[in-house]
């Protein structure tokens, strides 16, 4: 069966939220196999082998990942493996009082392009108040899994 695969990088909750609330929506309201996994659980390999990989990622530091994205991103960063068997969308979440902002979902989105996934929609950074912005880009993936 196709699937989904929302996947989240999150270090206080709010990017797991909207994961969790992607996966709920996605499994009732398409035909889809949907599962949401923790960034930290997934491995380059991992990725190769989904689907429809939807990535919803906070940023913490100075535009660094939250920790438990930290490893799958460097391992991007330094493989030349071919995703091109996958297709992708990234939801950013983050803070426009830090001048890195959503610099980790940037990252995701470059390094997803890269290694030849397919672009399921552009790159949303969002700003603290991202819940109808989320809203709006969930409806547009849902409408490409009906
Ligand atoms: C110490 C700290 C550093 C942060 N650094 C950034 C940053 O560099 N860029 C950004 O866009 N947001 C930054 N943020 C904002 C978080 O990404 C934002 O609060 C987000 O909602 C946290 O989501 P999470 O609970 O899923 O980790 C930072 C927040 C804190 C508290």
């Amino acid at each position: 069966m196709n699937n989904i695969s929302v996947l989240y990088g999150s270090e206080t909750g709010n990017a797991q939220g909207l994961a969790e609330q992607a996966g709920d929506y996605l499994k009732n309201n398409s035909r889809y196999e949907v599962s949401v996994k923790d960034l930290g659980d997934v491995s380059v390999d991992d990725l190769k082998s989904l689907e429809n990989i939807l990535i919803v990622t906070s940023t913490w530091g100075d535009g660094e990942p939250p920790s438990n994205a930290g490893k799958i991103l460097e391992d991007l960063q330094n493989t030349n493996e071919d995703l091109s068997n996958t297709s992708f969308a990234v939801f950013a979440i983050g803070s426009s009082s830090f001048p890195q902002f959503c610099q980790a979902g940037i990252d995701f989105d470059a390094l997803l392009e890269k290694a030849g996934s397919k672009r399921l929609a552009d790159l949303e950074m969002a700003d603290d108040d991202y819940s109808d912005m989320f809203a709006t880009w969930l409806s547009a993936i849902q409408a490409k899994f009906v």
